[in-house]
């Protein structure tokens, strides 16, 4: 889509020998699962820039003849392209990167699970050393969770700590972070299920970035919790201050019964 919401121009494309119809400038991974053609992907998230981290949807560009292993996520669709998805090369490097995968987050169903359709159901390598790592066995360190915090959420609450075999992602010295805003925006985007946390009455218990604890807020009017205050706050200053001051204590489905009263009073009787 463009800017407006428009389709952009339609170009032609090749993918396994087969010429298809397709959105220039959109990116090939989304026109191949949308085309129905399997490619397997662990770290492409639409709201951020692609950055070719797990290597998972690799696939050959052909140009002139000539094949390039590119990933899937990062070539944009231009008439002419010439992608093969499938071929033994492509097949086997994607068996080798589930082997490593395995070795790297035994625990993790979703890798299981994609490695079984590629017939890999073991791992040559060794599993690295576990450090009382709390995403240990899951995690697969793609990175995408340290960058949601960090480029949607402004706020850089974990991160990358240590490095090469020892490398894990948490927060600063795995302490509690008081920068932690408790969206959960990293446990939505995670594509391995790694990061867990709880809500209780009154707090988000973000468990895997070392307990830190998060206010829930409670709303004014049917007096349940429903979000973290930070959070709230985060969104409630990007509204109209005008209407800031009734919402904010009401939870969303309060402020909807809200709105809708507000909007039938307006509504003339005839
Ligand atoms: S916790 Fe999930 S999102 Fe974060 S690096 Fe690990 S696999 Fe990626
Ligand atoms: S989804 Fe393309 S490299 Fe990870």
């Amino acid at each position: 889509m463009s800017l407006f919401g428009s389709v952009n121009r339609m170009v032609t494309i090749t993918i396994n020998k087969n010429q298809y119809l397709a959105e220039e400038g959109e990116i090939f991974l989304l026109t191949a699962l949308r085309l129905n053609i399997d490619i397997p992907h662990l770290c492409y998230e639409k709201a951020l820039e692609p950055y070719g981290a797990c290597r998972l949807c690799m696939v050959d560009v052909v140009t002139c003849g000539k094949t390039t292993m590119t990933p899937a996520c990062t070539i944009k669709v231009h008439n002419g392209l010439e992608i093969l998805t499938d071929t033994p090369e492509i097949i086997k490097h994607r068996r080798l990167l589930f082997e490593l995968y395995l070795a790297e987050a035994p625990k993790s169903e979703v890798i299981r699970e994609m490695a079984a359709k590629y017939g890999v159901t073991k791992t040559r390598f060794l599993k690295k050393i576990v450090h009382d790592d709390p995403l240990f066995g899951k995690c697969i360190l793609c990175g995408l969770c340290v960058r949601v915090c960090n480029e949607i959420m402004g706020t850089s609450a974990i991160n990358f700590i240590n490095r090469g075999p020892y490398t894990v992602i948490n927060t600063p010295f795995f302490e509690h972070n008081p920068d932690c805003a408790g969206c959960a925006a990293c446990a939505q985007v995670c594509p391995t299920k790694a990061i867990v946390f709880e809500d209780s009455d009154a707090e988000r218990i973000m468990q895997s970035w070392s307990g830190t604890a998060v206010p829930l807020a409670t709303c004014s009017s049917c007096k349940k919790s429903y979000a973290p205050e930070k959070l709230m706050d985060k969104v409630l200053d990007k509204l109209d201050p005008a209407i800031i001051e009734e919402l904010r204590t009401l939870c969303p489905e309060c402020r909807r019964k809200y709105i809708t009263r507000m909007e039938i009073g307006r509504i003339p009787r005839s």
